[in-house]
């Protein structure tokens, strides 16, 4: 074996080492931030996450944030939205139509 083959094996087995040694890390970490309290459900993103995430697909966010509209009417225009193929679930249409209603009276 050559000088060169042992150090691209070194390098590999370094590789090897750190990659399990980062993955038993994370296992091992508690699941992030379940017990700090206020939030609902630890798995729905807040209202503005979601809008800046699922709802500038297709437009940007003027569209929203120039609108002003009761919680009945953001409810209808997210359905809509939602028809268009918006991805949102139920729990998170309904997080972002609260934070709508209360952002974009
Ligand atoms: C799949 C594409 C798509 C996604 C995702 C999408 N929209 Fe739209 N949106 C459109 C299209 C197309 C229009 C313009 C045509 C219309 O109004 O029907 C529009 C128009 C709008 C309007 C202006 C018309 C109105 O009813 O006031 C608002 C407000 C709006 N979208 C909000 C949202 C919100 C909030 C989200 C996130 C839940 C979202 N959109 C996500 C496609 C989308």
């Amino acid at each position: 074996m050559n000088k060169r083959t042992t150090s691209l094996i070194s390098i590999l087995l370094l590789v090897l080492f750190v990659g399990a040694f980062l993955a038993a890390c994370g296992a091992s970490q508690p699941p992030a931030t379940a017990s700090t309290g206020s939030q609902p459900a630890a798995t729905t993103p807040d209202g503005q996450t979601l809008l800046q995430e699922r709802c500038t697909v297709c437009h940007n966010l003027n569209r929203v944030t120039s609108a002003h509209k009761t919680a009945d009417q953001w409810t209808t225009t997210v359905e809509r939205m939602v028809g268009k193929g918006a991805q949102l679930d139920t729990q998170e249409q309904q997080t972002l139509i609260d934070y709508l209603a209360q952002t974009y009276p």
